[in-house]
């Protein structure tokens, strides 16, 4: 370009910018990488049971398929990519072995003592039918009478899952490892349930949280998990629960409450 003093300059580079937008157009292999090594079940496999021992993908497929013709050169490639998503730590030996170990953010996928880890939510958020429901996003823009999800898979997503027993139960487990060490956590720094003596979880799955904290809090003498028909159903026992819960049939889609948000978690307290 041509200045009034006669200079020229140069045309902007945009490097940097470029780059931020060549990340983000591939930034799908990170979720989709992730995916794939729960379902190779690499995190347990390189846990085992506390031990983290460093494994080189040759070593994890002989762990994971040792009789079949799985290819360690793909593996490791999706190793290398979560080392530097901060999964895995990359451990490389003098004759340029690579080995990994999981960083504390890859333990969360390896399942707790309560059987409870951050891979269900993973595997539950990378369903089929939630993937093929992303192309339908900007429809949400020019046409949102449908939602993307109906859009999809022709079903509403609640009723979509409630068809299938498979689904339940990974959603079930995906909540429940979400909740159960939120809720932890929250016990430990909120005191707002002191005096209240009835609560109801509004959408509140297999009734974890409110176990957890009718357990934490005596006062609250009677429970009720609100959930729909299916959820309430598939509803485990609570394990040694002595709390009084009722489990509850309801929709709040098509009750007193009714909103504009749809579902959200929420616990209200009735003191
Ligand atoms: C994101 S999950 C949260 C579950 C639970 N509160 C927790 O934190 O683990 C939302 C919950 O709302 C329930 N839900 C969805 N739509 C509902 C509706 N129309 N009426 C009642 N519950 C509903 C689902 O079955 C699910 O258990």
């Amino acid at each position: 370009m041509e200045l009034p003093n006669g200079g020229v300059t140069k045309p902007e580079s945009q490097s940097k910018e470029r780059l931020a937008i060549f990340e983000l157009a591939h930034m799908i292999s990170v979720p989709m990488s992730l995916v794939a090594i729960i379902k190779l079940k690499v995190p347990q496999t390189i846990w085992q049971e506390g031990s983290n021992t460093p494994l080189s993908a040759s070593e994890i497929i002989t762990r994971v398929h040792p009789h079949g013709s799985a290819d360690p050169h793909n593996l490791q490639r999706m190793l290398r990519l979560l080392t530097s998503f901060n999964i895995f730590v990359e451990h490389l030996n003098p004759n340029g072995e690579r080995k990994y170990t999981l960083t504390d953010i890859g333990k969360t996928l390896v399942d707790d003592d309560e059987g409870l880890s951050y891979a269900y939510y993973m595997l539950q958020h990378h369903e089929d039918a939630l993937i093929n429901t992303w192309p339908f996003v900007a429809e949400a823009v020019e046409d949102p009478t449908t939602v993307p999800f109906k859009k999809a898979n022709g079903d509403g997503a609640m009723s979509y899952y409630s068809k299938r027993p498979n689904m339940i139960n990974l959603f079930g487990k995906a909540m429940r490892s979400v909740s159960v060490p939120f809720m932890r956590e929250m016990l430990e720094n909120y005191d707002g349930f002191n005096g209240v003596e009835s609560l109801v979880d509004v959408g509140g799955n297999y009734g974890d949280c409110l176990e957890m904290i009718m357990q934490r809090y005596p006062n609250i003498r009677k429970g009720i998990n609100f959930d729909l028909p299916h959820v309430v159903a598939h509803a485990p026992p609570l394990p040694g629960s002595l709390v009084p819960i009722s489990f509850l049939v309801m929709d709040m889609a098509s009750s007193i409450f009714k909103s504009d948000w749809g579902v959200c978690v929420l616990v209200m307290a009735f003191g």
